[in-house]
């Protein structure tokens, strides 16, 4: 007989979650799209474009079959190419790299600060006359210093193409995440915010050449009324299928943010006084705080992070630690030749704490009172 500490009581990620939190509403609208045999560029396409449109409170909504494509071509658009540099934090996924890989230029990492986003002040010291754009990863749910940044990209004369694959719904200075270059990606890898069955990605503009441009390169370079084809493209199309689900989804992302702030809340409230681990921001941000945090994920760092993830493990609390704990350039098979010691100490002491609106408030006591054991926290 396993012993209660053997199993799971909180685990990391539900995946069936996706599927069981609205399984009424996203069956029909799947047997509806599955049904009327409109499976390629069709309605439910269009409305989702439309619908994540207005809720960005931008013009358009370009579907896309993953953000990592969206990354790629919203390079593409921005004119980022062979002989170029792109400056980025290490501490993202290995995709907002392989993007500027992907285009033919150089990733050139910067430093993040103490919220784990990249540091804007470090950004300047690694300018190099090839240095084309700025690409911040909006991490963990939670919008970088889009002033500092935008003030480096003015001065130099640098797009800004953001990674807010983690981002959709977070805010600086109530500005939406994805708004502040000419056009920001979204990702609805399942587990994200607004997550899919399946992969899926957007990117969003206020710009109507940028938005005609994504919508060609995503469709083969045709022409999205002709079907002539106007420029190289390829085939990146957001499904059909998977629009139908986050259709449905969309409708309730605000409750979904709601929760994880209230998580992350009950978080900060049962661990603000155990020293050894530090919490991310608090969602009840002190009056002038430009930031709006939407959680994504719940990254907090901790001392004896490898012994405590031990800990809560035998305690059966599933936690993460984020692209297995390494930043970009701490892949020896990519050959980069970058030390970033602020990114790779933060990185060494991270963990991500179970974080999702599967999650009840007695799991995330339960999770917290095992870290408090942990360090002996009265
Ligand atoms: C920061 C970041 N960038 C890019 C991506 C890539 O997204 P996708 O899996 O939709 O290509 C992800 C997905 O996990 C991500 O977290």
């Amino acid at each position: 007989m396993p012993s209660v500490r053997d199993r799971v009581r909180v685990p990391f990620f539900r995946y069936p979650h996706v599927f069981a939190q609205h399984r009424v509403e996203i069956e029909r609208a799947l047997l509806g799209a599955a049904q009327s045999g409109a499976y390629i560029l069709q309605a439910d396409l269009r409305a989702f474009e439309d619908e994540l449109a207005a809720f960005c409170g931008v013009r358009w909504a370009v579907g896309v079959g993953n953000a990592t494509d969206g990354l790629e071509l919203n390079l593409r658009v921005a004119g980022v190419g062979p002989n170029s540099e792109v400056l980025l934090p290490a501490h993202t996924f290995v995709a907002t790299a392989g993007a500027v890989v992907a285009v033919g230029a150089t990733p050139v990492f910067a430093e993040i600060g103490p919220d784990h986003l990249i540091d804007a002040t470090d950004l300047e010291p690694r300018i190099t006359p090839r240095t084309r754009a700025i690409m911040p990863t909006q991490l963990n749910g939670r919008t970088a210093d889009m002033d500092a940044i935008g003030a480096v990209a003015e001065r130099h004369g640098l797009a800004i193409v953001e990674d807010s694959a983690q981002g959709l719904g977070s805010r600086f200075c109530g500005r939406m995440a994805g708004t502040f270059g000419v056009a920001g990606v979204f990702s609805f890898y399942p587990a994200k915010v607004l997550g899919a069955l399946g992969d899926g990605g957007a990117v969003i503009t206020n710009d109507d050449d940028t938005a005609r441009a994504l919508r060609e390169l995503r469709d083969h370079g045709r022409d999205e009324h002709s079907g002539e084809v106007v420029r190289w493209g390829r085939n990146s199309r957001l499904d059909t299928l998977q629009a139908a689900v986050l259709r449905v989804k969309l409708r309730y992302v605000g409750d979904e943010i709601a929760r994880r702030r209230e998580l992350a809340r009950r978080y900060a409230h049962n661990l603000g006084g155990v020293w050894e681990v530090l919490l991310p921001p608090p969602p009840d941000v002190a009056p002038g705080d430009p930031h709006l945090d939407v959680f994504q994920n719940y990254e907090i760092e901790a001392e004896r992070r490898d012994e405590l993830r031990a800990c809560l493990a035998e305690r059966g609390v599933g936690t993460l630690l984020q692209w297995g704990g390494k930043g970009v350039h701490q892949f020896p098979a990519l050959g980069i030749r970058q030390r970033l010691p602020r990114t790779e100490a933060i990185l060494a002491r991270s963990l991500m704490l179970p974080m999702n609106t599967s999650l009840t408030d007695d799991e995330v006591d339960y999770a917290s009172e095992q870290i408090r054991e942990f360090y002996g926290a009265r």
